[in-house]
């Protein structure tokens, strides 16, 4: 079976191609025009998706060593995602589906974040649990199988990935500013400034409170010290991304203890985070955990990951057809 799989559903244009259900190539073209703008604009972000799919597409096919007259499907993020973005990906699926005769297998966004653990060893075992972190969703997953995972937990406001990227804007760090807080971080001390964590009920989380303290304690620090951000840049990058990292362990260490569930693993952009890697497996280490994290590759926007999740609905026999449309939001 081999698959191509298309990803577009915010910033970054992307296909894979998977065999067997191995992948064999992973090209991801990430649209560098939003950093003058300090943030995704929908409107140039589905326009630049336009400008790259074919030639991502036609590196994605070339790398794997195939043409299209090698395909057997074609699947594509459905969503979430942004509508325009998700518009072009579905369409050019679709399209080729089409004209080639082949069938479609659209993908959940975050289902395929959860399954990027199954493109390299190690693999969890199911059941397991899965801390689903990006730049719109921060969720904690009990999946069953390939295809069955639930929602036990997830933020009722802001995605960690915004709480980093708005962090970094206050800071006039430019967009996306996840990976320099990671980058500052590790320069500076976490336990400088203390910031609140507001408490919520059972497994789920919130992220809209320690974003409103960031802004009110820069405007008090720089009022009395106009050189705050500059003298303090490393520490201050350390201490919101550990409180940030600690609000995120917490809820999972009390899933763990409700679930039962000791296989864990982390996915979602906001998994590249270095200071999260480290301190997940610190964590594991001492609660007797098998902790999962994916290569770096497959931890942002990628069609790998959506490659692997068409592979398990191709073999589940869960193809879709051609009326389906995006959806921006989008349950599991
Ligand atoms: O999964 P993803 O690529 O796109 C979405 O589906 O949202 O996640 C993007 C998010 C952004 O908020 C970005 O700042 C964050 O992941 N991110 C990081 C790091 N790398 C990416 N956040 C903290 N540290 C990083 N190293
Ligand atoms: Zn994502």
């Amino acid at each position: 079976m081999t698959i191509l799989a298309i990803e577009s559903s915010c910033d970054d244009s992307s296909a894979a191609v998977i065999i067997n259900g191995k992948v064999h190539s992973n090209i991801v073209a990430t649209q560098a025009i939003h950093q003058k703008w300090g943030g995704v604009v929908p409107e140039l972000a589905s326009r630049a998706h336009q400008q790259h799919i074919v030639p991502v597409v036609a590196e994605a096919l070339q790398r794997a060593n195939i043409t299209k007259n090698d395909l057997n499907a074609i699947a594509f993020t459905r969503g979430p995602g942004l509508l325009g973005s998700l518009l072009v990906g579905a369409s050019f699926a679709k399209s080729l589906a089409l004209g080639l005769n082949l069938p479609l297998i659209d993908v959940h966004h975050m289902q395929a974040h959860v399954l990027a653990h199954f493109i390299d060893e190690p693999k969890p075992n199911f059941p397991f649990l899965c801390l689903t972190v990006s730049g719109g969703h921060t969720q904690i997953v009990l999946v069953r199988s390939a295809l069955n995972m639930e929602i036990i937990g997830e933020t009722q406001d802001d995605a960690v990935g915004e709480a980093f990227d708005k962090t970094a804007k206050l800071l006039e760090l430019p967009y996306p500013g996840g990976p320099l807080i990671d980058q500052y971080a590790k320069e500076g001390d976490p336990n400088k400034f203390p910031f609140p964590m507001v408490e919520m009920q059972g497994l789920n989380y919130s992220f809209s409170g320690i974003k409103t303290a960031f802004l009110y304690f820069l405007q008090k620090e720089k009022l009395k010290n106009p050189n705050f951000v500059q003298e303090n840049l490393a520490d201050i990058c350390a201490s919101m991304q550990s409180t940030l990292i600690k609000i995120l362990l917490q809820k999972l260490k009390r899933a763990v203890k409700e679930t039962k569930i000791k296989e864990i693993a982390i996915a979602g952009g906001v998994s590249a985070n270095s200071g999260l890697r480290n301190e997940l497996k610190k964590l594991g280490d001492e609660q007797g955990w098998n902790v999962y994290i994916p290569d770096f590759q497959y931890c942002t926007d990628n069609a790998g990951m959506i490659a692997i999740a068409a592979h398990f609905k191709a073999e589940a026999g869960e193809f879709c057809s051609q009326d389906v449309s995006p959806m921006p939001r989008m349950s599991f």
